[in-house]
């Protein structure tokens, strides 16, 4: 499903507050973990966007992605990381039933990497996973789409620009709901314009889930995780309401 969007992804989300989104991990870890963690498994780390700031913070990180494309952005970007290269590590992997054989203090899904997961039994299965990779005590931090804020807001066609120096890069998302199942299907074009080059096109279809928070919580409790907080994303203090299109959880292994 990533394969084409890679080469996109870093361009397209260049304005996304990383270092922004790590502080809530760290400030929702410090709020909720009795100790500093030392170690993170970031399930569903695509190019690396919140594993490569961990490792700078200095933090061991391992990353784990589906797509080779993805895992391939993140590991060029960890050979530039002076002197904290050897903090972070990635592998191409499913973050529903990969397993790395050892727990890790703290376990990150970020950026609707749940939401990719459309059916219970693969919700489930992710919450599982998290679940063997931490020991009691560990913190599962996620954020997802919160289905009362799609719902108001209504998913619309959107398109986003991006220039690299050798490049524009646009992506057109169209999508259609299906709000008997909680979906959203998005059809993505992405072209590639070079000057005086013909640009090039590809498309493709991502499914998107939107959860409610009880949906979450039974679903974490089955795979052995309490659910400790729900808020607005990446606003640890924040109130879900309605309006609330990012929402974010964090639980505790039992
Ligand atoms: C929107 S991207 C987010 C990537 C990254 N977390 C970030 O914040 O930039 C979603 C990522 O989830 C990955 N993904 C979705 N389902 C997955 C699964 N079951 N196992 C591993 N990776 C998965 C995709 O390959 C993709 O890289």
């Amino acid at each position: 499903m990533f394969q084409q969007y890679a080469s996109a992804y870093d361009a397209l989300y260049q304005d996304k507050d990383y270092e922004g989104e790590c502080d809530f991990v760290q400030a929702a870890a410090d709020r909720y973990l009795d100790h500093r963690p030392a170690t993170i498994l970031d399930l569903g780390c695509g190019t690396g966007g919140h594993a490569i700031p961990f490792a700078q913070r200095g933090f061991r990180v391992t990353g784990l992605d589906q797509s080779a494309a993805m895992i391939e952005r993140a590991e060029r970007k960890r050979a530039t990381l002076n002197g904290h290269a050897d903090y972070a590590r990635f592998e191409v992997g499913d973050a529903r039933r990969t397993d790395l054989g050892h727990r890790f203090d703290l376990v990150t899904c970020m950026f609707a990497v749940l939401s990719y997961q459309t059916t219970d039994a693969d919700v489930l299965a992710l919450f599982q996973n998290a679940r063997r990779h931490l020991d009691t005590g560990g913190l599962f931090v996620c954020d997802y789409w919160h289905g009362p804020g799609v719902l108001t807001q209504r998913p619309l066609t959107r398109t986003k620009t991006a220039a690299t120096p050798t490049e524009t890069i646009s992506r057109t998302s169209t999508p259609t709901l299906d709000e008997a199942n909680h979906i959203v299907s998005l059809d993505i074009v992405t072209r590639h314009s070079r000057p005086g080059q013909r640009g090039d096109e590809s498309r493709e279809q991502h499914c998107v889930r939107y959860f409610f928070p009880s949906e979450i919580s039974r679903l974490l409790t089955a795979a052995g995780l309490r659910p400790l907080h729900f808020c607005a994303f990446p606003q640890l203090d924040q109130t879900l309401t309605d309006h609330d299109w990012n929402a974010a959880v964090i639980a505790r292994a039992n």
